[in-house]
């Protein structure tokens, strides 16, 4: 085709995907939809070429800034919506099972493996509070889930996560248990407090220019699996912490608001408990 006007342009590159192509299906479907939205988009705000080398330069500054332990795409999509807008289409709520919530950029996997009962925490904080959660893990009928192995991770009283802050040990506040035999899981960890999402780069960048802010309400992150039910990745926020109505990756769910409350038992200043719901594949 020599002739590419404004008018036909969306058409002769879809028409230009070939049929030997190296994708799928699936794939043919998104980038077709993909090139569509994008030649929409620049056509609706008649997008000018500085402007177009300005995002390139944008987008390559933030792939600069990935490494093993900073995905900053992930932080750009969470700041725009996109990750929990995924989450929402790709895990949609049709029952009483718990809702879903952000992975976010921080897990790490194979954390330590650990008994029911045991203690994530490997560094102390003069500000922390301890806190012991417990819960049950049920399926849709009631039913106890055992040998539900649940990956949980969270920041320390600094704020930080263990892989963004050399002062803390490897895998402080990290952990894996596994439900017992009545579905229930039991750690001990500390309350978690807020924090600012990385934004000393692009994803920063892109937050001032909205005019919003970094922070994420408190919260514990938790993966649960096992053979024979979608896996659950979500997150408990704290009843009581601050920028749960304004988080700035817009990840929070009523349903997934927990409560501490002051304990002498458990050797912790907190009690939580929070029961989780697990989808049967299929
Ligand atoms: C998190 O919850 O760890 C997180 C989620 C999205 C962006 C940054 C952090
Ligand atoms: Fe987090």
């Amino acid at each position: 085709m020599r002739n590419v006007t404004i008018d036909n342009v969306t058409d002769v590159v879809i028409g230009s995907l070939g049929k030997n192509g190296t994708i799928g299906e699936r794939q043919r479907e998104v980038l077709t939809s993909l090139i569509t939205h994008l030649h929409g988009f620049c056509k609706d705000v008649n997008i000018q070429h500085d402007e177009f080398l300005f995002a390139c330069d944008y987008l390559a500054r933030a792939g600069q800034t990935c490494d093993d332990k900073r995905q900053e795409f992930i932080l750009l999509g969470d700041i725009l919506g996109v990750e929990v807008l995924v989450d929402m289409l790709s895990y949609p709520v049709e029952g009483t099972e718990s809702e879903s919530t952000v992975l976010g950029p921080f897990y790490r996997e194979n954390p330590p493996v650990l008994p029911k009962g045991a203690s994530i925490i490997k560094k102390h904080y003069d500000n922390e509070e301890t806190a012991y959660f417990e819960g049950y893990v049920r399926d849709a009928s009631g039913a106890p889930v055992a040998d539900v192995v649940m990956d949980v991770w969270e920041d320390a009283p600094n704020g930080l996560y263990e892989n963004h802050d050399a002062d803390q040990p490897d895998y402080n506040l990290r952990g894996r248990f596994t439900t017992d035999e009545n579905g229930h899981y039991a750690f001990n960890a500390v309350r978690p407090v807020p924090y600012p999402i990385p934004d000393n780069e692009t994803a920063g960048e892109l937050l001032r220019g909205m005019g919003h802010h970094p922070n994420r309400p408190g919260h514990m992150h938790f993966i649960l699996s096992k053979d024979g039910y979608r896996t659950l990745v979500s997150q408990i926020y704290d009843a009581e912490s601050d920028w749960l109505d304004d988080d700035s990756v817009f990840a929070v769910k009523e349903s997934l608001i927990g409560h501490f409350h002051k304990t002498n038992e458990h050797d912790t200043d907190l009690h939580i408990k929070f029961d989780f719901v697990l989808k049967t594949n299929g």
